[in-house]
Parts: structure tokens; C-alpha cells; sequence
């Protein structure tokens, strides 16, 4: 079926001002999203925070079965939370890590996720290992059954880097991990969105995703996802009284579903309009979706493979819409700027939120184009004739 592109620009406000292809920093709002976010807004002001969030209890639930039915999960199973790094965390520093344990992940792993790995290494013990990688610079899974022992507690791999196009092999790797009983954590912050999650289909026991990026909703929210039957063995590292009940003065009991992941204050209209853009999402439909990414970022890939100063930095056999280049004695910045300054929005991905990978193939940063299903083919040729004019000028 083709793909309705005047209908997603007529509700992306945001495309008539410039080429946004920072889809992968933060995509652009289509209106029913930025019309919840208004909508609550104004009932708050109208009415009061509480009582608006009590007239809205319809919509701020709605985000739970949305997000329930974009990972082929249960509602229970979804905690809704400020971003992807807090959901993430949430659930890592529930695990009991001490000395000896092993936690496998990858070269593509993100700055925040590895953080909190060198945190715990340095507070218990445990181990990081990095799995190596295959000739395409993916998880190589052959790699992975060859390391596994019994010492092994956690897998945790990031599915698409904040730095290219690179898609992990997720399903693959879950199955290695289910095999072996191994809890595996799935961060799809930047997948989510632009491609087809299914948790049962993935093998993961863990994932979370932000709101802003490939799911095109507001700032400021994310979620994660924990098998039910993980839940129980989970105590976060942070509670309050969303999360548990005061039940007698010395005591607490956490609550049951993944609501124990949450904390009670949040933003209220970005909640709502976070439902709104998963749902969104689904109506236009995860494959579509995927496939109109694919048709762009290949298109906009053979491009720029074209101009002799450019050099493509994806890694992995399968790739997304996240397309990374270098330029010749240009720095990432600059390139940027260049464009920015023509209506165009890029990003820059440095070594600090990469840097196993970036520093292995010794990378300070690099230049992030990635499109959307609402970009078109003569956007990526006018940011292509645009580029070539940053760099004739520089
Ligand atoms: C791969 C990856 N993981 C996690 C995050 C963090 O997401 P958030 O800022 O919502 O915590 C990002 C953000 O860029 C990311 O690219």
C-alpha cells in the first residue's frame, strides 16, 4: 500500500519550516500529539493539575495498552516513566550484582547504560565484557554462546547506537540468552518507532524506549517494558508511593506490576500525549513505517556515497534510518552548522556517547542524518545539493 506522505506532512507542522533530519536527536510532533499536550495543558490551567488529571484518567491510562500492544506485551508489563535512561535504570540497578558476575554487552553500547555498568562494576565487582563484534560491526551471536558461562547474570545490548545506522541483532541474541537462562536487557531507544518490537519475537526480558526520537512524541518521557515474570525478582534502587505502599510505620509492599519502575510525580500532558504518539504510530503501522525509513535512508545513502569528500559510517549488515558520515578535513560541528544555517537540521554524535565503538575505529565524532517516513525524496536531494555546497564553501 503506499504510503500516505501528504497526510504526514499535513499534520507535521514542523516540516514546513526546515528539513528535519534529527529525527534520531528528537523527531518532529504531528498535531494530534501537540494537541493532547495543549489540551491538558489548558484543562490544568482551567481547572487545577489534580483535578485535570482526574478528568484525563482515561487518557493517561491509555498509554499503557498502546505501548502494551506496539511490544506485544501486557499493560502490567509497561512502566511509563520521565525518559528511556531512568526506565533503564530502574530495572538494571534491580539486579544483585557482586563480584565475579558477568555483564556482557556491546561495542554500540550507549554512554548513559555503561555509566551505571562501571558504576557497579567499581561498587561490587562484577565484570563488563564487551561481545565481540562480527565483519559487519553487529553482535556477532556465534561470538556470544562461545563466551557464556554460568557466571554470566546479564546480557545487555543496545539494539540501534545513538551513533548510525547499525541494527543489532536482537532476536538472535535473546535467543542465545534464553537458552542459557540469562536475563537479556534490550536498550531500543532509537528503534522504537522506526521499526517493528515485538518482545516475544526479540527474546528480551527488559526493554526501554524514550518518547521523543523515532516515536515522534513529547519530550520527556519513556518507558519500560520487564517480563512479569521478572517483575517480582526486581526491587528498584529507588522508591516512593507510586512505586509501594506505606503499610504500617516500619513497613512497605512494593506494588505487583511494573508501576513499581515508576515514581508518582510526572508530567501529567506529556503521559497523555506520549499514549497519543504510540498510538499514532500504530495507525500508520510499524512495517510501513520501516519499510518508507528504508526506502529514504537507502536512497539518501547511495547519495552521499556519491560525493567523493563523504564517507558513510554505518555499521551492520541490516541498517535503519540513522545514516552517519564523516567529511573530509571538515569537522562534524562545522558540517552541522553549515546546514543549519540552510534550514537544515543534522546532528553531531561524539566519542563521549559511544565510545567503545567510536574510539575502536578512532572516531571523535561524526555527522547524524536520519529521516523519517514524513521526509520526502526531494528533501534528502536538496540536503544532498545543500551539503555539497557546504563543503565547496568550506
Ligand atoms: C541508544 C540510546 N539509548 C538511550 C538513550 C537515552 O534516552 P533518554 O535521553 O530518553 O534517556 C539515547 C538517547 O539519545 C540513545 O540514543
Amino acid at each position: 500500500m503506499k504510503f500516505d506522505i501528504e497526510r504526514a506532512r499535513a499534520q507535521t507542522p514542523g516540516c514546513t519550516e526546515r528539513i528535519h533530519f534529527n529525527n534520531c536527536g528528537a523527531a518532529l510532533m504531528p498535531t494530534p500529539v501537540i494537541d493532547a499536550l495543549k489540551t491538558h495543558i489548558d484543562l490544568e490551567a482551567r481547572i487545577g493539575g489534580y483535578e485535570a488529571a482526574e478528568a484525563a484518567d482515561a487518557k493517561v491510562q491509555a498509554g499503557y495498552p498502546a505501548i502494551a500492544r506496539m511490544l506485544n506485551c501486557k499493560p502490567t508489563e509497561v512502566a511509563i516513566v520521565e525518559n528511556a535512561t531512568r526506565g533503564w535504570d530502574m530495572a538494571f540497578y534491580a539486579f544483585d550484582f557482586s563480584a565475579g558476575d558477568r555483564i556482557l554487552t556491546c561495542s554500540a553500547e550507549y554512554a548513559s547504560n555503561y555509566i551505571a555498568y562501571l558504576q557497579v562494576a567499581r561498587k561490587t565487582g562484577a565484570l563488563i565484557e564487551t561481545i565481540p563484534d562480527d565483519s559487519h560491526g553487529a553482535v556477532d551471536v556465534d561470538a556470544l554462546r562461545d563466551i557464556i558461562d554460568e557466571r554470566v547474570k546479564l546480557i545487555t545490548v543496545t539494539h540501534v547506537p545513538t551513533n548510525g545506522g547499525l541494527v543489532n541483532p536482537a532476536a538472535e541474541i535473546g535467543r542465545v540468552a534464553r537458552e542459557h537462562g540469562i536475563p537479556f536487557l534490550l536498550d531500543a531507544c532509537q528503534s522504537a518507532g522506526q521499526m517493528p518490537l515485538d518482545v516475544e519475537e526479540l527474546n528480551v526480558d527488559i526493554l526501554s524506549a524514550t518518547s521523543r526520537k523515532f516515536l515522534r512524541g513529547p519530550r520527556g518521557m519513556g518507558f519500560v517494558y520487564v517480563r512479569e515474570e521478572l517483575i517480582a525478582e526486581l526491587e528498584p534502587p529507588l522508591l516512593d508511593m507510586r512505586a509501594a505502599t506505606w503499610v504500617t510505620p516500619e513497613d512497605y509492599r512494593l506494588v505487583d506490576d511494573a508501576q513499581r519502575f515508576e515514581n508518582w510525580e510526572c508530567n501529567v500532558a506529556a503521559k497523555i500525549a506520549f499514549g497519543t504518539a504510540v498510538n499514532y504510530a500504530l495507525d500508520w503501522g510499524m512495517d510501513a513505517i520501516e519499510s518508507r525509513i528504508a526506502t529514504l535512508s537507502g536512497g539518501l545513502r547511495e547519495a552521499l556515497a556519491a560525493i567523493p569528500a563523504v564517507r558513510l559510517r554505518d555499521l551492520g549488515s541490516r541498517q535503519c534510518g540513522i545514516v552517519s558520515f564523516t567529511v573530509a578535513h571538515m569537522a562534524p560541528p562545522v558540517v552541522v552548522m553549515g546546514l543549519q544555517e540552510r534550514g537544515i537540521n543534522l546532528s553531531v554524535s561524539r566519542a563521549t556517547s559511544t565510545q567503545l565503538d567510536m574510539h575502536g575505529r578512532g572516531l571523535d565524532a561524526l555527522v547524524r542524518a536520519a529521516v523519517h517516513y514524513y521526509n520526502t525524496e526531494d528533501e534528502v536531494a536538496r540536503f544532498v545539493a545543500a551539503l555539497e555546497e557546504v563543503i565547496r564553501q568550506k
